[in-house]
């Protein structure tokens, strides 16, 4: 099953199992993942101090706030979870998690989807308990508890890079084996151009850089970072540019669109990362505005890219699957300014219709190009045809 003869196993699962590219041998369901996933994870805002409470009231606020209708369908637990292993091996959980099991039924319960988080190394970040060699009874433990996705952190993992592509690749395999359809994200904060060898060991999603935090400058650092990086995303293998902050309080209105229009225009996971339970009108509106998440969401996988920069002035182009063009116009100064796309630079033709996605509004029809007023720090996001 690991060789690089295209073996394919037919069984039960075989509906499940695909013949890849040489050197992937087991492929998961390829409908997960189609689409960029979006859900919410406890780390950004709880760190360690997750417990089976938080995540419920989390999955409650998915379900009835109106981001589950919006498409968030993951509720992630991150590090901190993991409590000892028994005689036999087997990982438990903590004493803030008593029954995992009747977690993930609850968060099945509300038409939702439970995750974990484990490492290749034999700790996590945090310290806990890792799934260095007890991968296959790691992954067997998170199918009947009924987890549908790992987030699987480097942390204390030693090798060289082969090592750790293996050790990626015995987890993802571990997960295949059990029959059960699990997202598999890779966080390995974008060493060794993952990029280039993610999808060959089944990641769904990968890490391309550090931890984001709370702050313009880090997220923007990382998010117009991402420019180069588009040729490595497609249905089903995505970069990730790291959780959202989108509503943790230490960025402003402006600051929070600029992080949420980035990460749709890259085709990012949009994995919300704040208090769901105390979330204001203002950063619910931000994480479910449609026509922005319909970028993000797209069914055509492209990740959007620069197309012009101007000092602290940026055009991004993300190409969509009915022929139009979502563009955002950014202004990373420390100013309002004009900012202009060109629609030679964006590749719309000569005259385009546009739409305003954050004020909801149709602009009419313009030639050649379009001027916008772009608060600091802002972004105007249109899309055009
Ligand atoms: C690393 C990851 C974070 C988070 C912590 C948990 O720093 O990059 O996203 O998972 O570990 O310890």
């Amino acid at each position: 099953m690991h060789s690089n003869t295209r073996t394919c196993r037919l069984s039960v699962v075989a509906a499940y199992i695909i013949c890849f590219l040489p050197g992937i041998v087991l492929a998961q369901d390829p409908t997960i993942a189609a689409t960029p996933p979006m859900g919410w994870n406890s780390w950004n805002h709880f760190a360690c101090k997750v417990n089976d409470q938080v995540v419920r009231a989390a999955a409650d606020a998915v379900a009835s706030s109106g981001m589950k209708a919006a498409g968030y369908v993951y509720v992630n637990i991150d590090d901190c979870w993991e409590g000892k292993r028994d005689e036999q091996g087997n990982i438990r959980a903590n004493e803030k998690f008593p029954d995992m099991k009747g977690l993930a039924d609850y968060v099945h319960s509300q038409g939702l989807k439970l995750g974990i988080y484990s490492s290749p190394g034999p700790k996590t970040c945090a310290g806990y308990e890792g799934s260095f060699g007890h991968e296959e009874q790691d992954a067997q433990t998170y199918a009947a508890w009924g987890i549908d996705y790992l987030k699987y952190d480097y942390c204390s993992f030693k090798g060289d890079v082969p090592a750790q592509i293996a050790a990626y690749k015995k987890m993802h395999d571990a997960l295949v084996n059990t029959g059960r359809p699990i997202v598999f994200s890779l966080c390995q904060y974008g060493m060794d151009r993952v990029w280039a060898w993610g999808p060959s060991v089944g990641g769904n999603l990968w890490r391309t850089t550090d931890d984001i935090s709370d702050d313009y400058d880090r997220m923007s650092y990382i998010g117009f970072g991402q420019a180069g990086l588009e040729r490595f995303a497609a249905p089903g293998h995505w970069n990730d540019p790291d959780m959202l902050e989108v509503g943790n309080g230490k960025m402003k209105p402006d600051e929070y669109r600029t992080h949420m229009s980035l990460w749709c225009l890259l085709a990012a996971p949009l994995l919300a990362g704040n208090d769901l339970s105390k979330m204001s009108a203002e950063t619910l509106a931000i994480l479910t505005n449609p026509e922005v998440i319909a970028l993000d969401q797209d069914h055509a996988g492209v990740q959007g890219y620069r197309v012009a920069q101007e000092g602290p002035l940026e055009v991004w182009v993300k190409p969509l699957a009915d022929g139009s063009k979502a563009v955002g116009l950014f202004n990373r100064g420390e100013s309002k300014m004009p900012v202009t796309g060109y629609f030679r630079d964006v590749g719309v033709g000569e005259s385009a219709t546009l739409r305003d996605l954050w004020a909801h509004k149709d602009l009419g029809v313009f030639k050649d190009a379009f001027t916008a007023e772009v608060p600091t720090h802002g972004v105007v996001l249109v899309k055009m045809k």
